[in-house]
């Protein structure tokens, strides 16, 4: 069994997050889920606080899962566990080209390997843009979220 990181701003965490992560604990055992902060993503939603409440409630029936926040980068964040790798999921072909140059990237800088595991066609759709966009005029997003998720976006415990 190894430890894996899975590196993200999860604002929220949704069904594609908990696919991946379900996946990942499947071919390498341990998954260390990292909330961090993406530069590209200055318009979040929920507090880091809040992204790991929900990414715990979300992963809590898996033993192996932790969830923790990480400031700084996310080649430094896989030494401190001791990751064999960093995962990463993919939904579409956009995906790629911005996961496979962050890959070599930190392959580059660290020696760190990315793996990435595909999405369920179920989720492909699945975004955390959509899902905050939906939440803030008051929609349904519990065909999107776990079910903790959702509870807590309906009662706006997630701000
Ligand atoms: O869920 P996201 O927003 O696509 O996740 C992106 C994230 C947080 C994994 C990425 O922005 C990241 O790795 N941030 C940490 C800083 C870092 O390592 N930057 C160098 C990237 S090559």
């Amino acid at each position: 069994m190894s430890t894996v990181l899975y590196p993200g701003s999860f604002d929220p965490f949704h069904l594609g997050h908990l696919d991946v992560v379900e996946q990942a604990v499947e071919l390498f055992g341990a998954v260390v889920v990292a909330v961090m902060h993406n530069p590209d993503k200055p318009s979040g939603e929920m507090t880091a606080e809040r992204r790991i409440d929900a990414a715990r409630l979300a992963c809590a029936h898996l033993p192996t899962v932790t969830v923790e926040a990480f400031g700084g980068l996310a080649v430094d964040a896989a030494r401190s566990v001791g990751a064999a790798c960093i995962v990463k999921g993919l939904r579409t072909p956009g995906d790629f080209e911005v996961e496979q140059q962050m890959a070599h990237t930190n392959f580059a800088v660290a020696g760190v390997r990315t793996v990435y595991v595909p999405c369920a066609p179920a989720h492909s759709h699945v975004s955390s843009r959509f899902i905050r966009d939906i939440a803030r005029h008051g929609g349904d997003v519990s065909s999107m979220v776990p079910a903790a998720v959702a509870e807590m976006i309906a009662r706006g415990a997630h701000r």
